[in-house]
């Protein structure tokens, strides 16, 4: 592994190169997906390793829109069942890694996922998560995979914002790049500085990229810091502003039929790319 320091846009950052080690590892890319965002991600990573591809589907679809998708969920939740899926034609034994993708629904895999993890034994094989989400939960996600899986070999996940796709191809060609999955240079991040309280100006960043998110509606109360290629990433802690009498209902335009989780603390990353507006590119609750 080479080791080069670069300058890009104001940051100091270290450029690594990866000799890729999957060698004659055979791998699988497994994803669910009701809206295509993490079909998306599955074949950028498929066509990257040259990998097989398959796509987990429920018999019977969850084709409705948003709302009718979230009524039937909490049905089916109450009821503690997860949809039926088809039968996958490859066989999981010959495979050594799985890719294994979902959207996060409710804070966790969606539920296609869940019923083929309930049936499937992943012990001894590698398995990579990735997801797509509207404002986090690939570390919720991990969790439940590794409580669900637990003699499988969880390695290092990949998630992006719904609303973040367009930076998706160059996340993951380094994601790969970065944990020895491809050949070729990737840009390691320096840790992040201590937390310190808000200055006036990063409150200003923390409301410019959460504000118009309606399911959010916190507060910035410290911050740590690193340079990143023409930029600036904030790891915020934040908490949820009060929310009078009603604990769970999510701020003027955000989505009533979607609660807000409980009130509490949160970790909040945002990045400032070129001076441009403020993005947030992922909640830990
Ligand atoms: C039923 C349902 C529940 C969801 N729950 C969450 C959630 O808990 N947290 C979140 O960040 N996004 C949530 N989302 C947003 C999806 O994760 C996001 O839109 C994702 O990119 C969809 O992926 P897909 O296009 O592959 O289906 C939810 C979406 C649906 C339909």
């Amino acid at each position: 592994m080479k080791t080069l320091k670069k300058i890009i846009g104001a940051a100091t950052v270290m450029v690594m190169t990866s000799t890729a080690s999957l060698n004659a590892q055979k791998v699988l890319v497994l994803y669910y997906s009701q809206t295509s965002n993490t079909k998306a991600v599955a074949e950028e990573i498929a066509t990257k390793l040259n990998a097989d591809i398959e796509e987990v589907v429920a018999v019977n679809p969850y084709d409705g829109d948003f709302k009718a998708t979230i009524d039937r969920c909490m049905k089916e939740r109450e009821k503690g069942e997860t949809p039926k899926i088809k039968p996958l034609k490859a066989n999981i034994a010959k495979y050594d890694v799985i890719f294994l993708g979902y959207p996060i629904w409710f804070g966790t895999y969606a539920p296609p996922i869940a019923t083929w993890l309930n049936k499937v034994d992943l012990s001894g094989k590698k398995v990579v998560p990735f997801c797509t989400f509207g404002s986090g939960g690939l570390e919720s996600s991990v969790k439940d995979l590794i409580a669900k899986q637990p003699k499988a070999e969880i390695l290092e996940g990949y998630g992006v914002r719904a609303a973040r796709m367009a930076a998706m191809p160059g996340e993951v060609d380094q994601f790969l790049k970065a944990n020895g999955f491809l050949e070729g240079s990737y840009i390691k991040l320096q840790d992040f500085s201590a937390q310190h309280a808000v200055s006036d100006a990063e409150a200003k960043i923390f409301d410019g990229a959460v504000g118009d998110y309606p399911m959010m509606n916190a507060k910035a109360i410290s911050v740590a810091t690193r340079p990143i290629p023409y930029g600036i990433e904030y790891k915020f802690v934040a908490v949820d502003k009060p929310r009078d009498n009603a604990p769970m209902t999510p701020p003027p335009g955000g989505d009533k039929d979607l609660k807000l989780p409980p009130p509490g603390e949160m970790t909040v990353f945002v990045i400032v790319v070129n001076n441009e507006k403020p993005v947030f590119t992922k909640v830990i609750r």
